[in-house]
């Protein structure tokens, strides 16, 4: 897409548009408390909200977006929260699954799924298996996720390489030891949006935030719409990137 307006109502050039976005999706609760519904409510809307956002990235061009669907902290939320939860992600999979096979989306998901009911991880497996020779949108959905489990996780895979003689601990370097992290394969994060108004990482992509530009923004998560999008990434196209250089990157 590069030199060209991408296929967006972005208001920005093509060039600046990101690769990989990140999304914490925070605010259902507060948005069903101020309706005086019961949480579930509010994941059930969030859920719609990110129907309309897996939509968006495509039409903006964006080729990955990576989303935070639960915490592997989330598990310890009362029972018919989680459940309600795992309800909704099954919904969403089984529903949304053929349209998304036919645009082209990659689904991966990233995390320690395992305490999820079978019917549930087999819905996630089933889309991701459908879909893994797609070459359209990579949709990472982080389930059980914690950022902290990845790298812990990534070091001690390679300890174990070091172990059987497979490599020399002087081959341990980033490249091999992002090749071990969940997100490997994947452009480099770019940006992280959060939605409402916390401003913290919450163990979400924690390795890969190293040169990430953060959004965040009050919007609660079940209101965050397509031109709520536009105007988060927007604000990223504005900053000036560096990587710990001194040049700032072109807008032009
Ligand atoms: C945080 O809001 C959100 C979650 C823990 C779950 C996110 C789930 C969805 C957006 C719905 C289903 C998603 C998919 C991928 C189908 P919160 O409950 O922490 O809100 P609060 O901070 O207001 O309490």
């Amino acid at each position: 897409m590069k030199g060209t307006q991408a296929k967006s109502q972005l208001n920005i050039p093509a060039e600046l548009v990101p690769r990989h976005v990140g999304i914490i999706m925070d605010g259902n609760g507060r948005w069903a408390q101020k309706r005086l519904m019961p949480r579930t409510f509010g994941h059930r809307a969030g859920m719609e909200a990110f129907k309309e956002i897996v939509r968006a990235t495509d039409d903006f061009g964006i080729e990955a977006l990576t989303v935070y669907a639960l915490s592997s902290e989330n598990w310890s939320r009362p029972k018919e929260e989680v459940s309600a939860l795992m309800g909704l992600l099954q919904e969403y999979f089984l529903s949304q699954i053929d349209e998304l096979h036919r645009q082209g989306v990659r689904i991966r998901v990233i995390g320690d799924g395992s305490r999820a009911p079978l019917a549930a991880r087999q819905a996630l497996e089933r889309a991701q298996e459908l879909t893994r020779n797609n070459t359209g949108l990579k949709l990472t959905v982080a389930f059980g996720y914690g950022a902290r489990m990845e790298i812990v996780g990534a070091a001690r895979e390679l300890c174990r390489r070091v172990a059987r003689g497979e490599i020399s601990p002087d081959e341990v370097d980033e490249q091999a030891f992002e090749g071990h992290l969940y997100t490997h394969g994947l452009p480099p994060l770019d940006v992280i949006i959060r939605t409402g108004g916390e401003m913290r990482l919450s163990n979400f992509l924690l390795y890969q935030a190293a040169y990430a530009e953060f959004v965040f923004v009050d919007t609660l998560w079940p209101d965050f719409d397509r031109r709520a999008y536009a105007s988060a990434i927007e604000s990223f196209a504005a900053r000036d990137r560096r990587f710990g250089g001194l040049m700032a990157r072109s807008k032009e």
